[in-house]
């Protein structure tokens, strides 16, 4: 059985929820605390045995593609000045058994179009799908986990997680009967229904490990909705051919393609940065309010 070496990171989209952060800069590289998004999505990757990873960018997202390449100049400043902790943060960015690569998608036509853009990239292989907006804290990471069941059942697997009946209509949701601990038998998957037709209250998270038959059923999609060509729809059709798993992973997932998840997720992540988790702690502790209006 094949082993999964192949990520697809769908970051084209407009990120306008944090405009205008985002005018001009990738809502990817937003950073949580030190690192952006990106990054936080493309080690959970290398965690995984993942190395390859497949961008799908658009307008506007260059800087990704600077942020994973070799910066000469800032590596050669930090040599000169001695700076070697830094250098090797730098350097490890993109690790030298990882490679990048990158393919745009012309228009923002919806996560299943943006997932058919890495198609001859991806070949003939089983695939990870990556949405950094979704910052997912595990131990092991939660892709880590979700491979493992990939290559213990040799079936698709899709991240999903418990969520509010009130927000079904935010996620993908899932169909199917609990089959072992944490592991669904998908009968059925919907993009966003309502609360009173939600199938279940099981959302999925943007993790995905999927084989190659999934293109074949994204070419043949009709748009779905919010009228794009919807990645769940091609999981639904996938269904009629083989096996698909849904997968309550062991972990929290900070939505940061949301104002208030971006911040919970910079709490937490700094309340375990070596650098200021003390310091920010007490600030949070003690403080007050600092500000006059
Ligand atoms: C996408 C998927 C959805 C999934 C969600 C997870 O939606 O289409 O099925 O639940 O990611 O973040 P989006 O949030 O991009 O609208």
């Amino acid at each position: 059985m094949l082993k999964v070496t192949k990520a697809v990171f769908p970051v084209a989209g407009l990120g306008t929820r944090f405009l205008p952060a985002t005018k001009a800069s990738p809502k990817e590289m937003l950073p949580v605390v030190d690192k952006p998004l990106i990054q936080y999505a493309v080690e959970e990757a290398i965690a995984a045995g993942i190395t390859e990873m497949i961008f799908v960018t658009g307008r506007s997202k260059r800087a990704i593609e600077d942020h994973f390449d070799k910066s000469y100049e800032i590596e050669a400043e930090l040599e000169a000045r001695g700076k070697e902790k830094l250098l090797d943060l730098v350097r490890k960015i993109k690790p030298a058994n990882v490679d990048c690569f990158y393919v745009r998608q012309p228009e923002a036509l919806g996560l299943g179009h943006a997932v058919l853009c890495a198609e001859k990239l991806v070949g003939d292989n089983p695939f990870a799908v990556i949405l950094a907006d979704d910052l997912l804290y595990g131990k092991p990471p939660v892709l880590t986990q979700m491979v493992e069941v990939f290559d213990h059942y040799h079936s698709s697997v899709i991240g999903v997680e418990d969520i509010p009946r009130d927000e079904t209509a935010s996620y993908g949701i899932v169909d199917g009967k609990e089959w072992e601990d944490n592991i669904i038998k998908l009968s059925g998957i919907v993009e966003k229904p309502k609360p009173d037709v939600a199938p279940s209250t099981l959302g999925v998270v943007g993790r995905y490990v999927l084989k190659p038959r999934i293109f074949q059923h994204i070419r043949n999609l009709k748009t779905g909705a919010g009228g794009e060509y919807q990645l769940t729809d091609a999981i639904q059709a996938l269904l009629a051919d083989e096996q698909v798993l849904a997968y309550k992973y062991h972990g929290t997932r900070f939505d940061c393609g949301s104002k208030i998840g971006y911040l919970k997720a910079t709490v937490e992540f700094a309340l375990r940065h070596p650098e200021v988790k003390d310091e920010f702690d007490e600030y949070l502790r003690t403080r007050s309010p600092i500000l006059e209006e």
